[in-house]
């Protein structure tokens, strides 16, 4: 399944420079397989590449550009179920969600073969007053240029796809820092890509130590920076990052509010709960970390709520029924089973879980939880839900704004005027209305305000970032 050993991707080719970075099986703790470690002259050199690559992807033509994209799409189904047990190993994802991740990568690539043909400028009337008279406008979009992208453990597919796809798409050259706990699904990227057509140098896929990576973030032949991850980590990037632009796709602690008038479908939304709290261990930044729900069916959504947290099953990720999968690991878990702790502590109910023996975090239910606490108003990245009652919407949607972040809320409501409300009033990047915060389709327009970041990802909106806007005025 995994290989004894990965090399790296330096402009386009792989390179077995050596074995230093060890990828563990986040479920047994042992050593999976060992990956090409970069260090700063391989980043200076990917980045040289990438910047003499411009000019030759400048003529690689949009449908040279989908070819590859489709190439990807081909190879990523052939090597599906490969790419998912891969998945499963290096970040611990149960098999179903890894073998989901692969479908929604395959998307990403479809979407994105889609877009490289669909680039298109505008015709600008310029003739607004008398001394514009004769004059025309076009506006075209062309590659902004070098890209460093920096992605993150809990998607390794689909969360490197969601900038190395567009990337092709646009034409920008880029070179990628996959996380280093789990930097296997962007390498096999990095093989499929390598089989294409891509002018040399048009790729390099570099795992780093975040130490030896600051290039990633400083070095100013970059004109775009895309981060996913934390928030602490990704706006100091931002502060080091100069004079290119910053994308920032990152965390949250995502609310979701079930209206009174869902009682008569409390089976379905207490599912969707469930999956949108627990699914890969929590570890999603749109996972539902706080639950307001209405004092009419509060008692009841508590009680079969925690009644099917607990046949929730846990433990090892390769097993078909797996649900739990350890946390990416121990100091992750650690973290997390002291922030409910302290909540506990502080006078919070833990209704279920939270006992945890290694990287392992029994699903935790928590009701009246002080706001001030961590694992309330920071992002718990983890197998924890915290439970709310309401009684006035209006001040329901004020407690969802009371938030540092806002990527997405969701809200469970038969009535349209709510949901009219909540898309008016709600300080997020997306309102799911029927549905978890935690639902993403991977063409949508996705990302946050506030601490959430800055810029939207979906391929369409990625392009937009990766292009510049180029004009042609033209007098008669
Ligand atoms: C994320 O965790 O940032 C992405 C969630 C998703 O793509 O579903």
């Amino acid at each position: 399944m995994l290989a004894a050993r990965y090399p790296y991707y330096l402009a386009s080719k792989p390179v077995a420079a050596n074995t230093g970075l060890e990828v563990t099986d986040k479920y047994t703790g042992k050593v999976a397989t060992r990956v090409a470690l970069a260090d700063a002259a391989a980043i200076d050199a990917g980045i040289a590449a990438a910047v003499a690559a411009q000019e030759a992807l400048r003529r690689f033509a949009p449908y040279q550009r989908q070819a590859v994209l489709e190439h990807c799409v081909k190879r990523f189904r052939e090597r599906a179920e490969e790419m998912a047990l891969a998945l499963c190993v290096e970040a611990g994802k149960p098999i179903r969600d890894s073998r989901g991740e692969v479908s929604r990568l395959i998307d990403t690539f479809k979407v994105a073969a889609e877009e490289s043909v669909r680039i298109d400028g505008s015709v600008i009337n310029l003739e607004i007053s008398a001394r514009a008279r004769g004059y025309r406008g076009f506006s075209r979009r062309v590659p902004i240029g070098p890209c460093s992208f920096i992605s993150p453990f809990n998607f390794p597919l689909n969360l490197a796809a969601h900038k190395v796809a567009p990337a092709i798409a646009a034409g920008c050259p880029f070179v990628l820092k996959p996380a280093s706990r789990t930097p296997i699904g962007a390498l096999i990227i990095g093989e499929v890509l390598a089989e294409t057509d891509l002018p040399q140098g048009a790729f390099s896929i570099l795992p780093a130590h975040r130490d030896g990576a600051d290039l990633f973030t400083t070095d100013e032949r970059f004109k775009l920076l895309s981060f996913t991850g934390s928030p602490a980590v990704g706006w100091d990037l931002k502060a080091r990052a100069g004079k290119k632009k910053v994308v920032l796709e990152l965390g949250g602690n995502a609310a979701c509010i079930v209206d009174a008038d869902q009682r008569e479908r409390l089976d379905f939304v207490i599912e969707r709960l469930v999956f949108g709290a627990f699914y890969q261990s929590g570890q999603s930044c749109i996972s539902v970390q706080r639950i307001l729900a209405h004092a009419d069916i509060y008692d009841e959504l508590r009680e079969r709520l925690v009644a099917k947290v607990e046949t929730l099953k846990s433990g090892d990720p390769r097993e078909e029924d797996t649900f739990i999968g350890p946390m990416i690991d121990e100091r992750e878990a650690q973290r997390l089973e002291g922030w409910i702790k302290e909540a506990a502590g502080a006078g919070a109910r833990l209704l279920c879980g939270g006992a945890r023996q290694g990287a392992m975090l029994q699903p935790a239910v928590l009701e009246n939880v002080d706001p001030a606490q961590k694992v309330s108003c920071q992002e718990a990245f983890g197998p924890v839900v915290l439970l709310q009652r309401y009684t006035d919407f209006e001040a329901a949607l004020a407690e969802v704004n009371h938030s540092d972040f806002g990527l997405q809320a969701g809200l469970f409501s038969f009535d349209t005027r709510k949901a009219l409300r909540a898309w008016d009033v709600l300080e997020v990047g997306g309102v799911i209305v029927g549905d978890v915060p935690s639902f993403r389709v991977d063409n949508m327009p996705y990302g946050g305000v506030k601490d959430s970041g800055l810029g939207r990802e979906g391929i369409r909106y990625a392009i937009e970032d990766m292009t510049e806007l180029r004009l042609l005025v033209l007098r008669d």
